[in-house]
């Protein structure tokens, strides 16, 4: 078997005129969880559905386990798709539903029962098999729909927003479970959500979508910690975002003007003086602190503390600067730090912890 179980190469669709997908290249790997990241509309689906052969590209390539399935009609794909609603027969109850496209293929008795045994264990519903849909939780109904997926060891699982009708608590419980099937049964699953938390906690790595194009590819650790463009730094997670003016640049080092302070930041993306640019922070990146407890604040913004919000593993602040924009910062709680109760009003100092921002190119 080779390494790359998909490919997309040059792949571009549209429907009668409207442009959905633009020229998307990326591959999967063999045994990979990838997940397909993006708001609605931007064709995560279509995109599953160019794999599974339900469309066809209007140009470039679609390549599964190496061979170019142009043409090739979904049944001999070796692809199966678990969607949002599951869509269980009602009539049948939960092996017949598993056994089902096993049986219409033709397969013996003896090699169903004991493959439907099989990936009804793996969903630990072994001991539901004579029930009914209707007698079943939504997150039991939704393990039966992806038995019925992986009884036929497609080479790719394709899970178009699985979790998204479940509560919350199911949902996280849900998450992990399949997170353990995936890698219990080694297949590749290519998962779609627009819940940017699930997509990090689950994945190898995250293909963060918009408007019909790849904006990055990459571990839930780089799209997070080193977005390539300020779209991605929005989406994923909570941005902090200052545009900010080059005073002056070389090839290493940049001074940077930002509400009216200035700093000196390595130059790691070779900006010059003509760029536009914004510094992006993190919550948990910017430290504030009270009056009283700095001496130096030549590289501090002064703000004032506007919304306290206790987590459990940290206090949320809401902190408008002086200049009218407001930061959110996340403080970590640590037992020796008594710094940790904030007073709405209080007057604070915010720093960030240099080499922590990221430099974008200002594209909005
Ligand atoms: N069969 C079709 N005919 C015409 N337009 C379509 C068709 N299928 C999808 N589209 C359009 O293509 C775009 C992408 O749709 P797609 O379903 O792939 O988005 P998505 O990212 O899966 O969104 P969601 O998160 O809402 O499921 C949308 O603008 C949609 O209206
Ligand atoms: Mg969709």
């Amino acid at each position: 078997m080779i390494k790359n179980i998909i490919e997309f190469k040059n792949v571009s669709k549209h429907f009668a005129e409207h442009p959905v997908l633009h020229d998307i290249n990326f591959e999967v790997q063999n045994g990979e969880f990838l997940t397909l990241l993006g708001p609605s509309g931007c064709g995560k689906t279509t995109l599953l559905r160019m794999i599974s052969g339900f469309e066809e590209p209007n140009s470039g390539s679609v390549f599964i386990d190496g061979k170019d399935v142009q043409g090739l009609p979904p049944h001999l794909r070796q692809v199966n798709t678990v969607f949002q609603s599951y869509a269980l027969f009602p009539h049948m109850n939960v092996f017949e539903n598993v056994a089902f496209g096993l049986r219409s293929r033709g397969i013996g008795r003896d090699e169903i029962e004991q493959r439907v045994n099989e990936a009804l264990r793996m969903v630990k519903l072994d001991s539901y098999r004579h029930r009914k849909p209707h007698q079943l939780s939504g997150g039991q109904q939704q393990r039966v729909a992806i038995a019925r997926a992986v009884v036929n060891k497609p080479l790719v699982l394709l899970l178009d927003e699985p979790l998204s009708s479940l509560d919350y608590r199911l949902r996280k419980n849900m998450q992990i479970e399949l997170k353990q099937l995936q890698q219990q049964l080694g297949i590749t699953f290519i998962f779609v959500t627009h819940d940017q938390e699930e997509a990090l906690s689950m994945s190898d790595r995250v293909v963060v979508m918009q408007d019909g194009y790849i904006e990055q590819i990459g571990t839930p650790r780089e799209i997070y910690e080193e977005p390539n463009t300020l779209q991605v730094a929005k989406f994923i997670g909570e941005a902090n975002i200052f545009e900010a003016n080059i005073l002056e640049a070389n090839q290493k080092q940049l001074v940077i003007e930002v509400e009216d302070k200035q700093f000196t930041l390595k130059n790691r993306k070779g900006f010059t003086q003509d760029d536009k640019i914004c510094v992006v922070i993190r919550p948990e990146d910017l430290q504030v602190w009270g009056q009283s407890e700095v001496d130096d604040t030549s590289n501090m913004f002064p703000g004032m503390v506007e919304q306290v919000i206790y987590k459990g593993a940290t206090v949320d602040l809401m902190v408008r600067l002086s200049s009218g924009k407001r930061l959110a910062a996340a403080q970590f709680f640590n037992e020796d730090d008594e710094k940790l109760d904030y007073s709405l009003g209080e007057r604070v100092w915010v720093h960030w912890f240099p080499g922590w921002e990221v430099l974008l190119r200002n594209d909005a």
